[in-house]
């Protein structure tokens, strides 16, 4: 499990990402707001796209980009969040309002560690490989996260935020005539984390490979390797079974911060037991000054 920091700066937390990948602060009596002014101190947040379609709902003060966990009571796999988009966060916060009685562990997988654990024969088809991920997204969801409905507004932004991830990352994209943007995003299984550069495995394949349920927009995304070819359920299957004895369950207190770093560790969560767990979400990217001072 990551180290549980009670009553930590933002100063701690960033230190414990930088080394962990994670970091849970832990304070029973923290506030929503309290949420928000700790994670403004290192983090740009985003709006979320699935807000506009129905699968998130929003939370907090207006403006404070927080939302709920996807909707729905099911398992949700490992993955990286938004690992198929431009907009992918450095960080996922996540805040526990109400925690539960028992189930509904978010779960957690260090990428380097299982990238590390992956038998070799698997380990390196999947650093010379590319997982190609085609996602078509309404208007009502890209112009939510690229704060505009222009098209070439938002070809614009999504030039500046794939310079970060240049050239190890593609993003390749048109407007259809029925104003969605329809893109593919091409990115290494083993991509270096944020950090340290170090090689890790963590993407959103097992979420691909286990998507269901109602509140996931499946229809809207195409999954392959970079011939075309659909990804094996051998593969998938070898990778989720080193995954699953690396990960870890959150055990939730009321007033818990967890967060993630998204290049580096994967996230998901066990089926929901206790309809009173109440898990809300910000996504963001780091200030560039907070992380030169670590
Ligand atoms: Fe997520």
């Amino acid at each position: 499990m990551f180290p549980i920091i009670t009553h930590g700066s933002s100063e701690d937390a960033l230190k414990a990402l930088r080394d962990n990948g994670a970091a849970i602060l832990r304070d029973p009596d923290r506030t929503i707001d309290e949420f928000v002014s700790f994670t403004d101190e290192f983090v740009d947040a985003d709006p979320y796209h699935s807000v506009a379609t129905g699968e998130r709902d929003t939370a907090g003060a207006e403006g404070t980009n927080i939302a709920t966990v996807n909707k729905g009571v099911g398992a949700m796999a490992l993955h990286r969040e938004s690992s198929f988009l431009p907009t992918q966060p450095d960080v996922v916060a996540l805040f526990c309002e109400r925690a539960p009685g028992r189930g509904g562990e978010t779960t957690v997988c260090d990428g380097v560690k299982l990238r590390a654990a992956l038998p070799e024969e698997l380990r390196t088809f999947l650093e010379h490989e590319v997982l190609v991920w085609r996602f078509v997204m309404p208007v009502e969801r890209w112009s939510v996260i690229y704060g505009t409905d222009r098209p070439e507004q938002a070809a614009q932004r999504i030039k500046e935020l794939m310079d970060r991830f240049a050239p190890t990352a593609t993003y390749d994209f048109a407007f259809t005539d029925d104003n969605e943007l329809d893109g593919t995003y091409r990115a290494p299984f083993v991509s270096p984390t944020f950090w340290n550069g170090v090689p890790a495995f963590s993407n959103s394949l097992l979420y691909w490979y286990h998507n269901q349920g109602p509140f996931i927009a499946k229809r809207l995304h195409h999954v392959t390797l970079s011939n075309g070819d659909r990804i094996s359920a051998d593969v998938v299957e070898a990778i989720e079974e080193c995954a699953e004895k690396l990960t870890v369950g959150m055990d939730w207190q009321r007033g818990d911060i967890v967060l993630l770093d998204n290049s580096r560790v994967m996230h998901g969560r066990r089926a929901i037991v206790d309809s009173q767990r109440r898990i809300l979400v910000r996504l963001g990217r780091y200030r560039p000054e907070t992380t030169s001072s670590v």
